[in-house]
């Protein structure tokens, strides 16, 4: 096993001869351009913590090729954005960045600009950049990453633009260094792609089909960062519930996570997306009996109607869901609820979105990811016929967003008195304030010295600001 001297620095296997050649020659090469003392690589991450995930990797390669990082574009030798696919709003705002990079290009064109992640996985957006962006010198799929070091030295030597997309490569590479963003909370990715095809989606697209990290690199790599001193853990799969598909191991993402669970040591476990047709009891079962996993299940429904569930390819009936939620709620007292919902899917009429808000009143969220229906050319939901304006489904999405304020109001109200035990995440500018989590994955503020980030403190909890608690540590 590969592991390095940086606390957050980790990589399961020795990095491969040919990936350290290649990162040593661009150290070469950026120690003659370099504008500063060190070569300052800026990366930027749109999207979900998959794609975090993936940008520690570049950042672990960039590192090894010696560059440090910068949070000014401006001052980058190198900069990269890592798009992001979802909804048309987020393919806006990376169109409309890559734009204004064109300056920094004009100022100083030794800059290497670089765009990777799901957007670059459809022919259309590449086809886009090549034409109008021509100052962007390389564009890679989220299946090129283990290429990363070879399509950059060959950008650098030869200057011409390199488009790389390799969608048939599902391969794992465990021999690429993580460079974490933080060295107390990380990302642990156990697995890749979506088989789903829920009709609206199109990380399937993007993404590939699903597979699963053999459990011994994830067990390791997690040992690894709780000896390092990691308070949390956040395993990441698209689909985690369905962990184990296609190994030639007979594991179930529960028996993972007992298996990781059993390390010792002081640390939160948390995991991120289950999907609820494969969310079983003995995952719920697994979450009450573990000493480190946090009392949250984060299981987007989507919506609250059988009729558009069947439409979206979701697999379970609002029935079957609840059903999942009252035995969540049986065996996992206070269990911290959150999920995932989308307003206007195509056909959704007031009386089914009706049914959404009726379920989040039942369930009483905690909190909520609440997203409007964007429509994803290639996914079959793209053609589906719309019978609500776009007006109406914005005043349902208000309706949504009120209902649901009520609803954690409440419930933070509820956990005045009550005292939590809490990670220390950072500093709030604006209050002064320490900020933190709970188990249930609930924001608490409290006065405290900034030597308190990164570890575990008792909050008692005074006051209830809307979603966001209040408190003080004892
Ligand atoms: N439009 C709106 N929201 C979407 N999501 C996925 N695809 C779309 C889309 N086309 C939402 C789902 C998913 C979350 C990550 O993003 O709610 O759970
Ligand atoms: Fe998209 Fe559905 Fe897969 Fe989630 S489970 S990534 S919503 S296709």
């Amino acid at each position: 096993m590969g592991e390095c001297a940086l606390s957050n620095l980790y990589s399961f296997k020795e990095i491969p001869a040919e990936r350290r050649e290649y990162l040593s020659l661009i150290a070469e090469i950026m120690d003659i351009r370099k504008r500063s003392d060190v070569p300052l690589a800026y990366v930027h991450t749109y999207g979900c913590q998959q794609n975090v995930a993936d940008s520690e990797k570049i950042k672990g390669m960039l590192h090894m090729a010696g560059f440090d990082f910068t949070e000014t574009p401006e001052d980058a030798d190198f900069i990269l954005f890592n798009t992001c696919a979802i909804r048309e709003h987020a393919e806006d705002r990376v169109f409309g960045n890559v734009g204004a990079l064109k300056n920094i290009k004009r100022r100083h064109p030794s800059v290497t600009i670089a765009l990777c992640g799901c957007m670059m996985e459809q022919q259309a957006v590449a086809d886009r950049i090549y034409k109008s962006y021509p100052f962007v010198s390389l564009v890679f799929g989220t299946h090129s990453i283990g290429k990363f070091p070879q399509l950059l030295y060959n950008v650098l030597v030869d200057g011409k633009r390199i488009f790389d997309r390799n969608s048939d490569d599902n391969t794992i590479y465990e021999d690429i260094p993580v460079l974490r963003d933080k060295t107390f909370k990380g990302w642990l990715p156990i697995m890749y792609g979506c088989d789903n095809f829920c009709s609206y989606c199109i990380v399937p697209h993007v993404r590939g089909r699903e597979r699963s990290r053999d459990s011994q690199a994830v067990i390791d790599e997690a040992r690894s960062m709780i000896e390092a001193g990691y308070k949390e853990i956040t395993l990441l799969g698209q689909n985690v519930n369905s962990y184990g598909k296609g190994l030639d191991e007979d594991i179930t993402f529960a028996e993972l996570l007992r298996r990781i669970d059993s390390i010792e040591g002081d640390y939160i476990l948390r995991f991120m997306t289950s999907h609820p047709k494969d969310c079983s009891r003995e995952l719920i079962d697994t979450i009450a009996t573990s000493k480190h996993i946090s009392k949250h299940l984060h299981l987007p429904f989507q919506s609250g109607s059988s009729k558009i569930l069947k439409a979206m390819n979701r697999r379970y009936t609002r029935e079957q869901y609840l059903n999942i939620i009252r035995y969540a709620k049986e065996r996992i007292p206070d269990v911290s609820l959150t999920s995932d919902i989308i307003v206007g899917f195509p056909g959704e009429t007031y009386e089914d979105f009706c049914e959404t808000l009726s379920l989040i009143k039942e369930v009483e969220f905690t909190s909520l990811f609440t997203f409007i229906y964007s429509r994803r050319p290639g996914t079959p939901a793209a053609t589906m016929p719309d019978v609500a304006t776009d007006a109406e489904k914005g005043e349902w999405f208000t309706e949504l967003l009120k209902t649901q304020e009520r609803i954690a109001a409440d419930r933070c109200k509820s956990m005045v008195g009550s005292t939590e035990r809490v990670l220390v995440e950072e500093i709030n500018e604006k209050t002064g304030l320490l900020s933190s989590r709970t188990s249930g994955n609930i924001i608490v503020e409290a006065p405290g010295d900034p030597s308190l980030i990164g570890t575990f403190q008792t909050a008692k909890i005074t006051e209830a600001r809307n979603w966001i608690l209040r408190g003080e540590f004892i």
